[in-house]
């Protein structure tokens, strides 16, 4: 099948590039490189890249047709696009609630654009959605299952609330069949060493403990210290990149079916995806320190606003309906992945 990736030069989409190949689809990259790297396309995945814009029409066409220069000769000329994986977003709660204009430009504006596109055609094309557990806001309780309420807290997390919205009435009103899936945190990267986690700015915890490991940083802030949590820091739900990578190509796949099946899809299948089984900062480093034998200096900072003191999923729905196990789901061997592909990156 031919498939659309847009921000699958990024982290989480470079690894569903690769679960989708070894998976025999044909996949084209959208990304406007600004987070993502055009090395990993060409020098490792090896998939044809269209650097452009999610919200720009012209572009957009011209993939969906088959039609654009960079498709000439390979598995997409003058094909059609069948099903997209949609990765592209800004995604840096900070920065959203210091300049919300540019979140829900890039994340809304430009989804909005592509969703147009893709019901222009006779037959809606079938769209997998990354959204997160930033839609819930504040948890009222842990785990949290999809139908915990939604109460986002800052641009982020409306931006990702607000697509979930436009899937939904979407898909009444035109049919178009779709899959959200709400990650909690992603981590690790693919054992095979040649795809990984390389944001600048590094916000996510993982890998700014090994920064900090491997000499690249000086020190890891904790923020705070004082939840009501065993050992006063936050607990999140961690979940292996290629566990991710997996559970999209379920997802699609089941999608698919159901259209194949003629059934009517009148709303988004809708997903957790997570282990169920939340550790604190304090769990993550000394974890990291037996994985990696380093240790690390510390400084207590105060909380960041709007972090939550549990982040924890239920994920039984994906397990149930798509059948999905996670391949990886120790923290040990979360770590350890991140380790291999950050001396290898990083470290020359
Ligand atoms: N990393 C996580 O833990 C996590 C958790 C929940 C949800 N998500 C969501 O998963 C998706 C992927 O996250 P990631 O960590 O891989 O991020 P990433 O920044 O590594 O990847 C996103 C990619 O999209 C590109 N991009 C952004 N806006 C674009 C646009 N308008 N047009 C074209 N390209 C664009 C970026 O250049 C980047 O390569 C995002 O939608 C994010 O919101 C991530």
């Amino acid at each position: 099948m031919r498939i659309l990736v847009t921000g699958g030069a990024g982290y989480i989409g470079s690894h569903c590039v690769r679960a989708l190949d070894q998976a025999g689809h044909q996949v084209v990259v959208l990304d406007n490189l600004v987070y993502g790297h055009a090395e990993i396309i060409e020098q490792v995945l090896g998939v044809p890249l269209v650097v452009g814009q999610v919200g720009d029409r012209e572009v957009l066409e011209a993939i969906l047709r088959g039609r654009h220069p960079n498709l000439i000769g390979t598995a997409h000329e003058s094909k059609p696009i069948e099903a997209v994986l949609h990765f592209a977003a800004y995604a840096y709660v900070g920065e959203s609630v210091s300049d919300p204009a540019k979140y829900y430009r890039n994340n809304l504006g430009d989804t909005l654009c592509l969703l147009e596109a893709l019901v222009a055609s006779k037959r809606p094309i079938p769209i997998v959605f990354s959204s997160t557990c930033a839609t819930y806001g504040v948890p009222q309780e842990v785990p949290m299952t999809e139908f915990h309420p939604q109460a986002p807290i800052n641009p982020y997390g409306r931006s990702k609330w607000m697509v979930e919205h436009l899937l939904k009435d979407f898909s009444a009103a035109y049919g178009l069949p779709s899959v959200i899936f709400r990650y909690f945190n992603a981590a690790g990267a693919d054992p095979a060493g040649d795809l990984g986690e390389d944001h600048d700015p590094e916000t996510h915890l993982i890998p700014r403990v090994l920064d900090v490991m491997s000499g690249r940083e000086p020190y890891l802030q904790i923020f705070g210290d004082d939840y009501p949590t065993p050992d006063g820091t936050c607990i999140r739900d961690y979940i292996h990149v290629c566990d991710l990578a997996d559970a999209h190509v379920l997802g699609l796949e089941r999608l698919l079916r159901l259209r194949e099946r003629e059934e009517p899809i009148g709303a988004p299948l809708i997903y957790n995806l997570g282990n169920g089984t939340g550790y604190s900062v304090q769990q993550v480093i000394e974890t990291a320190k037996s994985v990696t034998g380093r240790g690390l200096l510390a400084h207590v900072a105060k909380r960041r606003e709007g972090d939550p003191a549990q982040l924890v999923a239920s994920a039984d729905k994906a397990r149930q309906e798509l059948g999905w196990r996670p391949r990886y789901p120790e923290l040990s061997t979360i770590i350890d992945h991140a380790w291999q592909w950050h001396q290898r990156r990083f470290q020359r």
